[in-house]
């Protein structure tokens, strides 16, 4: 067994761990990252595409932001369709900001190169398996790779392992879980079509909710409500391409580009906050402390303003030998989270189709939509959500 020590341990490449560990080094504090996949799956895979004005802001500051602005898809407004017809959200109009369509994967690229061309170190294919003395201030993580068992010392572990990680599980007896799970899913795909809108395009249908988006010029990416253990297979190709132009139909008509779809799978949906985000020296960052249903497209976007306050309170930590920014780290972000939280989980109910409702609750429905689109009031409060709450300060 080796032992290599540093400040901060990271379990995670992920956005969390990756941006925190650049935001670190920024900050003249060391890290090492541990990441239990290879390189090259964590910089294919595919999720989220969607970045907030706030965090696009953060990278370019940072430095880190050259290809996403050379590359990323700056969009001014959403819309959305129901009752056939479309009703844009105007951003740029009532709030001033923009989003930026960049694939997340793309900035897991960018993170890694960043650290890779500083020295960083990040750890692939080592398998964090078990967190020691987080109750001290000497914690270790237990790490396997190449068949060989390692311990990392540290003073401060970040959690930043996702949901499935090993962090939360660590000190759940701590903690105190708010969950909420859908009565569905979403059937996503990659497709090779150009994008059928220059904006992405939230539909509430009889048939249930579609969400068209894109990656590139040349890229689609589009969603379908399913059933949360909907069975891919039952899906050919045919078969999406025509429940997706049926629930993307409007008045006066649409056109749905078809193109090869490259890759498919369902996505449960799930809100799911874990109070507090901390134990003695773990802190949990991104989605090993919190998920949000995708309509709002904040999961990536809640993880790294996390790691934001969090190196923030590291700064202080080191520099000073403060400990009220770490103390409070949890308070910070969860007064965030839970905004967010309401944000992805009024979206949902909004947008999707509910096998319970009655017909009351359907028409309801219509009409929040039909508000929400008609108010200025109303659309300002989904475009300052959408395009992010500020950063805390
Ligand atoms: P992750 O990205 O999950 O990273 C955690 C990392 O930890 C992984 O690399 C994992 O391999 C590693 N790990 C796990 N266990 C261990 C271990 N024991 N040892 C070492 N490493 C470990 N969010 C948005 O903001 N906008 C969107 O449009 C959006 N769309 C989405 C669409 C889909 C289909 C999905 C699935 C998600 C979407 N999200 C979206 C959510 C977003 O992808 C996540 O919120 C984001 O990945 C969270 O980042 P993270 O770093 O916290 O966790
Ligand atoms: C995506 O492009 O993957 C995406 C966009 C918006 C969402 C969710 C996912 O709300």
């Amino acid at each position: 067994m080796t032992t290599t020590r540093t400040q901060v341990g990271i379990v995670g490449a992920g956005p969390a761990g990756l941006l925190l560990s650049h935001l670190l080094h920024l900050r003249g504090i060391e890290s090492i990252v541990l990441e239990a996949r290879s390189r090259d799956y964590v910089e294919h895979r595919i999720r989220a595409g969607v970045l907030e004005h706030v965090v696009e802001q953060l990278l370019i500051e940072t430095g880190v932001g050259a290809r996403m602005q050379a590359d990323g898809l700056p969009h001014e407004g959403v819309i959305l369709r129901f009752g056939s017809r479309d009703h844009r959200i105007d951003f740029r109009t009532l709030t001033g900001k923009h989003v930026l369509v960049y694939s997340q994967h793309l900035l897991v690229r960018d993170l890694i190169a960043a650290r890779l061309a500083a020295n960083g170190t990040i750890l692939f294919e080592a398998d964090a398996v078990s967190l020691h003395g987080i109750d001290t201030s000497q914690p270790r993580i237990r790490y396997r790779q190449a068949d060989a068992e390692h311990d990392l010392a540290c003073d401060v572990i970040a959690g930043c392992d996702g949901f499935h990680g090993i962090s939360r599980p660590a000190v759940e007896p701590h903690l105190r879980v708010f969950e909420r799970d859908y009565p569905f899913g979403w059937l996503g795909i990659l497709a090779d079509a150009a994008p059928s809108s220059q904006e992405l395009v939230y539909a509430n249908h009889d048939r249930g909710f579609a969400l068209l988006s894109m990656r590139s010029p040349t890229v689609s990416r589009l969603y379908l409500q399913c059933a949360p253990d909907e069975d891919v297979d039952a899906w050919s190709d045919d078969r999406i391409w025509a429940e997706l132009q049926t629930r993307f139909s409007r008045e006066g008509g649409f056109t749905l580009t078809e193109g090869r779809i490259t890759q498919k799978g369902v996505t449960p949906m799930r809100s799911f906050v874990t109070e507090p985000m901390q134990y003695g020296r773990l802190f949990l960052a991104g989605d090993s402390a919190h998920i949000v249903p995708p309509t709002g497209a904040k999961g990536l976007n809640l993880a790294a303003g996390d790691v934001a306050v969090l190196a923030r309170a590291l700064e202080a930590f080191y520099r000073r030998g403060e400990t009220a920014l770490l103390d409070a780290y949890s308070a910070t972000c969860l007064a965030r989270a839970w905004k967010v939280q309401r944000f992805s989980w009024w979206m949902t109910s909004m947008l999707h189709r509910f096998a319970t409702h009655s017909d009351f609750e359907r028409r309801v429905q219509l009409a929040e939509l039909d508000y929400v689109t008609s108010s200025v009031a109303a659309s300002t409060s989904l475009a300052e959500n959408y395009v992010g709450l500020p950063l805390p300060a």
